[in-house]
């Protein structure tokens, strides 16, 4: 069932996506285009649409920032699998950007995709209050005290971690991948609920399961690192190799996967005030530990 809409769902953020990016035969839209679209699950994009839908707002009226998000979430890719920090060649089942374009044009790709996004955000038609909060909700999310302080001090500890304390270990393995990956899962759910005017406690309410989800989600993409089909997941696998402090590098697989469901019942719980409605998202949550890529 979720996997239908989801698929269903990445169907209309591809044709946005499409529609959005630039067309020009240049080698930085090239570079562009060929990112974004290798493919990706479109989570982020999905939640937004789908927070926006269940506090009330048409998806056209959405596209626009869901594409925003996953330029957003590409450029991260992009600059996460440079010789500088992952050193990883395939991504999305292709060679990474810098393996294809060189690292100057992967550089500049992230660089042109990120502030792109902010573009694409400032032609959403939605009410402007709505959409100045979601720029801050955004560029909070992605930036220093967010996605780019998750990465920094990811790049930070990698090697270094085996050096510390379980306790201080720990602590930083939390701070790394709610800021690397929660923040802007947790911004694209309240991106969608702003911009639908959603109400303070349904804002609350998306920012728990975000929170939860988010961490979850980084908790897999570690188990999968190790346990995955490589060739489905469409990377290769580089945690052990860059000696990443990771779940299961702390709490072994079967711990990081009991702590990934408590995460995703909490998710759950968080959403009851939606009844129904949040069906899919309710859903989404099992998937994000259960999937295979
Ligand atoms: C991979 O994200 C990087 C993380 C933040 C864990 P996704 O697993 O969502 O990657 P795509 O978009 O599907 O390729
Ligand atoms: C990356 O985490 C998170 C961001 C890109 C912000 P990972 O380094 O674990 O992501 P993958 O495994 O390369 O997709
Ligand atoms: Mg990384
Ligand atoms: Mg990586
Ligand atoms: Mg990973």
């Amino acid at each position: 069932m979720i996997e239908n809409y989801l698929s269903k769902q990445t169907c209309v953020v591809n044709r946005a996506l499409k529609k959005y990016l630039p067309k020009d035969r240049s080698k930085i839209s090239e570079a562009m285009r060929y990112s974004v679209n290798a493919g990706g699950k479109r989570l982020r994009p999905f939640l937004l649409l789908e927070a926006g839908k269940i506090c009330g707002a048409r998806a056209e009226s959405l596209l626009p920032a869901a594409c925003s998000i996953e330029y957003i979430h590409t450029y991260s890719l992009i600059h996460d699998d440079l010789p500088a920090m992952d050193n990883d060649d395939l991504r999305r089942g292709r060679p990474t950007s810098h393996k294809k374009f060189g690292e100057a044009t992967a550089i500049l790709a992230g660089d042109a995709l990120l502030t792109e996004a902010f573009s694409l955000l400032s032609v959403t038609r939605n009410p402007s209050d709505r959409v100045v909060r979601v720029i801050k909700i955004i560029s909070d999310s992605a930036g220093f005290n967010g996605m780019i302080g998750g990465q920094m001090r990811d790049t930070l500890e990698t090697a270094n971690w085996s050096k510390r304390t379980k306790k201080k270990n720990i602590s930083d393995l939390e701070y790394i991948h709610d800021n690397k990956t929660a923040a802007l899962i947790k911004a694209s759910l309240l991106a969608g609920a702003v911009l639908s005017g959603a109400a303070d406690r349904q804002l609350r309410a998306f920012e728990r399961y975000g929170k939860n989800i988010g961490l979850a989600f980084q908790i897999a993409d570690d188990v999968l690192d190790i346990t995955a089909d490589k060739k489905l997941l469409g990377k290769k696998g580089s945690d052990v190799q860059n000696n990443k402090l990771t779940y299961p590098a702390v709490y072994g697989i079967e711990g990081s996967k009991r702590k990934a469901a408590k995460l995703v019942e909490d998710a759950k719980d968080a959403l009851s005030l939606f009844a129904d409605k949040a069906r899919m998202l309710i859903e989404l949550a099992d998937y994000i530990i259960e999937r295979k890529y």
